[in-house]
């Protein structure tokens, strides 16, 4: 079974959106095998979106997810990886298909309500990071 990180950003938990992204994820028939609410520090936020740094926007989303509470979650289920990206949606909000999570809840770049891992790699990566106590 292939487990994923995914997180709800600080919008969503802002937006009250919480339950719905949740109830998509557990209507989808995905097992979540582990969950916590904190606010990231700097520090985390930066060793989860280091394949980003020196970017333009960079710096704005260290800003943006050190901005409040999110919620962190690893999510199992065959093909888990590519299965929650497609409902997530893409991150250009013009390409954010309706029936995604993003296509159906913003029309921000940046405040796009959920990460998700993007290949195996980065998955065992951001579990070890999110979630040390589970390795
Ligand atoms: P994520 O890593 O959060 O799951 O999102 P993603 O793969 O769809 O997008 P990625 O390219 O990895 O970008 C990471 C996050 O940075 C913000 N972003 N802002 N041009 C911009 O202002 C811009 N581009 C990206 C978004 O929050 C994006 O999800
Ligand atoms: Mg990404």
């Amino acid at each position: 079974m292939e487990r994923t990180f995914i997180m709800i950003k600080p919008d969503g938990v802002r937006r009250k959106l919480v339950g719905r992204i949740i109830d998509r994820i557990e209507q989808r028939n995905f097992d979540i095998v582990a969950m916590k609410m904190l606010t990231p520090s700097r520090k985390l936020a930066e060793a989860h979106y280091a394949v980003h740094k020196g970017k333009d926007f960079y710096e704005p989303l260290l800003d943006f997810i050190t901005s409040g509470p999110v919620v962190a979650m690893v999510v199992e289920g065959e093909n888990s990886i590519t299965l929650m990206r497609n409902m997530m949606g893409a991150t250009k909000p013009e390409n954010a298909l309706s029936g995604t999570i993003r296509g159906d809840y913003t029309i921000s770049t940046r405040e796009n309500l959920i990460h998700g891992s993007d290949s195996p790699e980065s998955a065992a990566c951001e579990i070890n990071l999110w979630f040390p106590e589970l390795s």
